[in-house]
């Protein structure tokens, strides 16, 4: 089924992957299919297969990507020509204001996904250590902009 949503996450010490999986207790329980999974699980050629994906990510370094995460992020920014015109997306970001590069990897996800034809679902969420109020309104443009889209393409 085209309509499965795959959320993604790019986790160094677990705080990404948690909200990854309570995204997606919270969209399972509004009877939205979905697949929680690690981004080194899945080869990054299978976007081209994939129709709805949320990415979860953290930032390291300086505004590097966590190591789970940097194989996608290569796929992305070193192949020109691709083609994800059938991917719609969102990319949440975790990461901490003091550093300068804030959500760097989120923002490169953002961009590149973008970039290379994808439909943005919603505006990037970027959260610092305390999210709980942006993210609850977040989420819910995020449902609702997810689930016009499906019926959309099942006309
Ligand atoms: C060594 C180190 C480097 C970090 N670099 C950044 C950064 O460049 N930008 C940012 O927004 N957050 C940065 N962070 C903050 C993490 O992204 C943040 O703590 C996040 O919640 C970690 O999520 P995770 O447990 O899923 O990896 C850094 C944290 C550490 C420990």
């Amino acid at each position: 089924m085209s309509n499965d949503l795959k959320i993604a996450f790019g986790s160094q010490t677990g705080n990404a992957k948690n909200l990854a999986y309570t995204i997606g207790e919270q969209l399972a329980a509004r009877g939205l299919l979905n697949e929680v999974i690690d981004m080194s699980a899945m080869e990054p050629e299978e976007l081209h297969h994939t129709h709805y994906l949320l990415i979860v990510t953290s930032t390291y370094g300086d505004g590097e990507a966590p190591e789970n995460a940097s194989e996608w992020l290569s796929f992305l920014k070193f192949n020109d020509h691709l083609n994800l015109h059938q991917l719609s997306f969102s990319v949440l970001g975790l990461g901490d204001t003091y550093y300068p590069h804030f959500c760097g990897c989120a923002k490169d996800f953002d961009e590149f996904l973008a970039s290379h034809g994808a439909h943005r679902l919603t505006a990037r969420l970027d959260c610092d250590l305390y999210y709980e109020e942006q993210y609850g309104e977040w989420i819910e443009e995020f449902t609702s902009s997810l689930l016009k889209t499906m019926k959309e393409r099942d006309e």
